[in-house]
């Protein structure tokens, strides 16, 4: 069984990592490829925050908030593991907050000590009249994928740097299963009108004294549109960025002034704060992310490829959940091939 993933993101590389982990014992030989152009350091899942917050609400899509669940409980699982600080994870409180009462987020039980902000806290954010405190975890794709790198090489898995122009030049050298992990490009290699960029600039700055985010939220804007101060290992990440539809990935001084401005505005003592550098991404926006299997025609045959793609603003918080469906869909596929055909003997 030969498997390509396509695309070294957090989504990629954790699906190659639960096919090989979940089936590298019963289906043998099993081999996997990944096939990117860009790898760590250079993808949108290494300039992320890594921030474990999905949007407020499901909007009644409760699969996504399970695996949202499932992803912080597998990573509050290893936050006492000694692997965490090479992962790049640990745990971070802090502040949402909003102009008017709104009602809680779908996610108020998945993390940790969930609870409304006192008078006494929002007298610290002016301009503020509700918010919500709590316990989430921090995954700094930094640290994060290579550390799965590692360990996929170690597992025997083959990186290939390299564009792929269609899935037809896969399934041509002999490849059985693809697994398109692409992000925002996706819709490169097949056209998706529901596949969006959503433009996102950040500045990040020295300011070791910030130890909580502060994600402030405006009815008006929408998400992240508003600023948001996360602290990370070695920088703060200053944000409130995001523009859908736009696909520069230049840094803009305009959206530098907008988000300088309003975060020192949040928190004034962020004005002496050293700027490291500034970095400008794109947010791969659906509807809803896309992740099912598709029976692709390969001559006279059918293929399969399986697409996990469109994750937005919350890829590293749900990627866990959304690589063991993946490795689900994929295990489907075997079932499919035992049923189909039977295998010829190997005596
Ligand atoms: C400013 C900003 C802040 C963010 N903050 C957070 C946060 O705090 N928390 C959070 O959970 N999420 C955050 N996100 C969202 C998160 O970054 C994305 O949801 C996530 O990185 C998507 O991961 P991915 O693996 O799908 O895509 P990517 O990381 O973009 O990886 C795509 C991969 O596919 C490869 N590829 C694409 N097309 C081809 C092709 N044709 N051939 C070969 N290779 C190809 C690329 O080279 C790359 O390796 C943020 C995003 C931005 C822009
Ligand atoms: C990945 O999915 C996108 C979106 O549907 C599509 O454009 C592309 O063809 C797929 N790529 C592969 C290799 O399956
Ligand atoms: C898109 O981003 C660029 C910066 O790279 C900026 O100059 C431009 O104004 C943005 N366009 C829109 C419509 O936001």
């Amino acid at each position: 069984m030969r498997v390509a993933v396509i695309g070294a993101g957090v989504i990629g590389l954790s699906t190659a990592f639960c096919i090989h982990d979940r089936y590298h014992s019963t289906v043998q030989p099993l081999e996997i490829e990944v096939y990117a152009d860009k790898f760590t350091p250079y993808t949108t899942s290494d300039g992320a925050a890594g921030l474990w917050q999905p949007y407020l609400y499901d909007n009644g899509n409760t699969q996504e908030t399970l695996w949202n669940r499932e992803t912080f409980d597998y990573l509050l699982q290893h936050i006492s593991s000694s692997e965490a600080e090479n992962m790049g994870l640990f745990l971070l409180s802090g502040y949402n907050l909003f102009k008017r009462p709104v009602p809680d987020p779908s996610w108020k039980d998945i993390v940790l000590g969930f609870r409304k902000l006192s008078p006494r806290e929002l007298e610290l954010f002016p301009g503020y009249s509700y918010g919500w405190f709590n316990t989430a975890l921090m995954l700094e794709g930094k640290s994060y994928l290579p550390w799965l790198t590692n360990r996929l090489k170690l597992r025997g898995v083959k990186f290939f740097q390299r564009k792929i122009q269609s899935f037809q030049e896969l399934l041509a050298e002999g490849v059985d299963v693809i697994v398109n992990c692409t992000g925002v490009r996706a819709g490169e290699l097949q056209p998706d009108p529901a596949l969006r960029p959503g433009r996102g600039q950040i500045i990040k700055v020295e300011a070791p004294w910030v130890k909580h985010f502060v994600i402030t939220h405006g009815d008006e804007h929408g998400v992240y549109k508003t600023p948001y101060i996360i602290p990370g290992s070695n920088a703060v990440t200053l944000g409130g960025v995001f523009q859908v539809g736009n696909w520069s990935e230049k840094n803009s001084p305009l959206d530098h002034q907008h988000i300088w401005e309003s975060c020192c505005s949040l928190m004034p003592a962020l004005k002496k704060a050293k700027i490291l550098y500034e970095w400008s991404g794109l947010r791969p926006v659906r509807p809803e992310f896309r992740l099912e299997r598709e029976a692709v025609p390969h001559g006279k045959q059918w293929s399969e490829v399986i697409h996990n793609y469109g994750h937005g603003g919350f890829g590293l918080t749900i990627h866990w959940g959304c690589a063991m469906e993946a490795a689900r869909l994929f295990g489907e596929i075997l079932e499919g091939r035992k049923l189909g055909k039977v295998p010829s003997s190997n005596l």
